[in-house]
């Protein structure tokens, strides 16, 4: 059911009539699409849900083509950025084009989804000036580094879920809880991938939160753990770019204090919840999709 979202994203494009606008659409890569993922395990495969889904993925491609933007990365999974092939004025156009045609489509659906929606996209902007605002300098703030990855990533993680269960009348604050929890469990592993992936697997050059000022969860408890010198020396490397010693340095710090263990177990911990709160509802696919976020090596 996944390929009627495709269809009716591209119908959704094709309505738009541009030639520009489909030759870039064709170009994007699809991603794990896993908003419509847990729409349709919610909702079902209703035209609403499938609307609902189409329009929450352009919504989140287009948050990722402004992303792109403002991390100014050359790449995206795997494959070349817009902001790199076309550059920054036709990434930013083209999000703002599927953004405001999902819109347009979303009033169609019911309001009460178009307001949980919109609302996400709100916070999911509130949350990236929050992680711009945190790249500047160097910080230990747990507590606004979640914050900011709940809005950038969880809210419309947490919207579809809800979205879903509005459709089907379902109890909306569980599968809130749900696509929250997946959600910052999700970003918190994505900031974990960019310490121990290589750049090929992950698609765009390793350690690149660090140098783009980024100081996730992993680097924060390694500030902690590290005796002074040491952490005047971690916080010297950032916003750098790093030379291959010195990234061996940061990668085998995080090696000795088991910091990537540390900083997965948080993620861990969130997910388990989800997955005991979704088997307690006979939600086994639910269930299931948030063991496969945990299931892999790291
Ligand atoms: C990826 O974070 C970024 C997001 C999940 C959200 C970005 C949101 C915006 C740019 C606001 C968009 C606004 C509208 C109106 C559509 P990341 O850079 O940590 O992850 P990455 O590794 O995937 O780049
Ligand atoms: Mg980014």
């Amino acid at each position: 059911m996944i390929n009627a979202v495709e269809r009716k994203i591209e119908q959704y494009i094709a309505e738009l009539d541009d030639t520009k606008v489909s030759s870039l659409y064709k170009k994007l890569p699809k991603g794990k699409r896993l908003r419509t993922k847990l729409i349709l395990k919610i909702a079902g495969n209703s035209l609403k849900a499938i609307k609902t889904a189409s329009t929450v993925e352009m919504i989140h491609t287009a948050s990722l083509l402004h992303d792109d933007v403002i991390d100014d990365a050359y790449t995206r999974r795997g494959k070349i950025s817009v902001n790199a092939s076309d550059g920054d004025k036709t990434a930013i156009m083209m999000g703002d084009i599927l953004y405001s045609k999902a819109f347009f489509e979303l009033t169609d659906i019911s309001p009460l989804v178009a307001k949980v929606v919109s609302n996400a996209v709100v916070q999911l902007s509130l949350g990236e000036l929050a992680d711009v605002e945190l790249s500047r300098k160097f910080h230990i703030n747990q507590e606004a580094y979640i914050k900011m990855l709940y809005q950038k990533t969880a809210s419309l993680m947490e919207a579809s879920a809800e979205a879903g269960a509005i459709l089907v009348g379902k109890n909306r604050e569980a599968y809130r809880k749900y696509g929250r929890n997946l959600g910052i469990a999700f970003q918190m592993i994505d900031d974990i991938l960019d310490i121990t992936s290589d750049s090929k697997t992950l698609g765009k050059p390793a350690l690149h939160d660090f140098v783009e000022g980024k100081v996730t969860l992993p680097y924060m408890y390694l500030y902690e753990v590290l005796a002074e010198e040491d952490r005047e020396y971690l916080v010297s490397l950032h916003r750098k770019r790093l030379n291959e010693d010195e990234a061996i340095w940061i990668k085998s710090a995080m090696k000795k204090y088991k910091i990537i263990e540390k900083s997965y177990q948080e993620a861990k911990e969130l997910v388990v919840e989800a997955i005991e709160l979704m088997e307690s509802m006979g939600e086994r696919d639910l269930s299931n999709i948030a063991k496969a976020m945990i299931e892999r090596e790291f």
